[in-house]
Parts: C-alpha cells; structure tokens; sequence
C-alpha cells in the first residue's frame, strides 16, 4: 500500500471548489472532514486508522478503490464520489445489512431530489439510474465481543464521468451521462449525509417500507447465489426474501442480484 499523505481538513485551500460547500452544510448529527487528494481506498484508510465517529474520509481520486468481492472500483481524480463513513455503533453484527439498506436509501434519495433522474435501490447495495449502476455502497465493519465496534460504509458514486472505460460502459452510468449536468460533489454529499442521518434513525419497519417503495428489486426476477424465483421483500435484518422456481421460500444474506428485470 503506498503511503498516503496526510489528510487536509475541509477548510484547506487544498480542497477543490466543487467540494468546498460542505464547509456551509449542517447535519442533524455533526460531521468531521478528512480529505485526501489521493489514496489507495478510503475504506482501507477509515478501517486502519484511528478515527472518532462520524469521521468522513473523502478522496478526489483512488488508487485501489474496492468494489464488493474484491472487485476494483473506478475511482478517477476530480469527477467523482469516493468517500468512507466512520461510525462508532454498538450494534449487533446481524443488524449490519440494514445500514447497507439505509446507506442505499439515502444516496437514492439525495441524488433523486438533486437531479430529477430515475435513481433507484437495489438490493443489497447498488444505487441505479434506469437500468445501469450510479453508484454502489462498501460496508465493513471490525467486531469485537459480538458488537460492531466500527462500522465504515464506503460510497462511490458516478458523478461527472463523461466516459467510462471500455469493460464498465455498458453496465455503467454517471449523473452527468444520464442529465448533461455536471454537479457540485459538496452539495451531493452533503444532501447524503443528511439524508443518511433520517434513514439510520427509522425504525426497521419504516426503513424496510420506504426502501420497497423506491427500489425495483422487490417484485422482479432475480438470481443470486444459486437461488432464482421472485424477490417477495426483505426482512426486519435486511435479508432478501425469494420465492424460488420450486415454491421454495429462502432468505438471503449477501450475495448480488443478477440479471434482476426492472419492473
Ligand atoms: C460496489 O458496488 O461494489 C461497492 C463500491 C464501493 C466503492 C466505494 S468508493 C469509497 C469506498 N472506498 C473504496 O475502496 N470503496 C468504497
């Protein structure tokens, strides 16, 4: 791992404009702002450093930005969003799912009320618009007696990318190929947080609701980890409830909705 240099805080000159209006933003529960102009993965760096809660570590560009299953995720300098939520919860590991389910909602809704495009969430953790992914969501989480005792939940999101590499532009987007707009990454990840803080603090049932009536994953046909049928809801921890081809009904955990229909 290269050595990273040391963040700047949100006020440095070293900031790009673009992400300067966070400076103006306030936040039911307050954030503080470590910046980085290149890292490997601000995942990597929340997870290996000391950081109090609700640290937020966001970088112009990644060098080795993850994706789930070990995947690379595009992280180019300047264009885009890569940041890492540090929080200190005492929660149950078997509750994780839901932050993911949280974390999905509010990226889906903040960047719906930004920009009046089709952004929707699917299951486990992906943020689409239509039918190509904006977006995508990394949690991970360092346990110790049972309990999460640090939780970092990594957002990357397609913001100003005109063009994707050959491998990703079919299955890829961004909010600037889908409107012709380019946006101010602050005011995004601003109107993030601040929807993050309302989801997390819904009851299961609520959350659980509120994200049905915006994804596409519930109703449609789905495959994942070996199992197809109709994804029929999820559960209280977040699962995903499928009705197999065989009348068979299975929760599911993790895994990634393949080839799932858009309603
Ligand atoms: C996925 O869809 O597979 C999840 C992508 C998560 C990417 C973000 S970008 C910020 C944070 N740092 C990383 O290395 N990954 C996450």
């Amino acid at each position: 791992m290269k050595t990273a240099m040391p963040p700047c805080d949100i006020f440095s000159d070293a900031v790009p404009e673009d992400l300067c209006t966070l400076r103006g933003s306030s936040f039911d529960t307050p954030y503080n702002f470590a910046y980085y102009a290149e890292i490997d993965s601000t995942n990597d760096t929340a997870k290996a450093g000391d950081f109090p809660s609700q640290t937020v570590l966001i970088a112009d560009a990644q060098l080795k930005g993850r994706g789930r299953y070990t995947r690379d995720w595009y992280s180019p300098s300047g264009v885009n969003i890569s940041m890492s939520i540090v929080i200190k919860p005492e929660t149950p590991p078997e509750m994780l799912s839901l932050m993911n389910t949280a974390a999905s909602l509010a990226v889906s809704r903040a960047l719906r009320a930004a920009t009046g495009l089709d952004v929707w969430p699917k299951w486990p953790n992906d943020v689409y618009i239509g039918t190509k992914k904006a977006g995508g969501i990394l949690s991970e989480s360092i346990i110790a007696g049972g309990a999460i005792v640090k939780l970092v939940i990594g957002i990357g999101i397609n913001v100003n990318t005109g063009q994707f590499p050959i491998e990703l532009k079919d299955k890829a987007t961004s909010l600037l190929i889908e409107s012709g707009v380019k946006y101010g990454r602050g005011r995004i990840i601003a109107a993030i947080l601040q929807e993050f803080d309302k989801c997390r603090s819904y009851p299961a049932k609520r959350l659980i609701s509120e994200w049905t009536a915006m994804s596409r994953t519930i109703g449609s046909y789905v495959s994942i980890s070996g199992h197809r049928g109709i994804a029929k809801g999820l559960n209280e921890d977040g699962s995903l409830v499928i009705t197999s081809e065989n009348g068979k009904t299975v929760a599911i955990n993790t895994g990634e909705a393949a080839n799932a229909a858009c309603r």
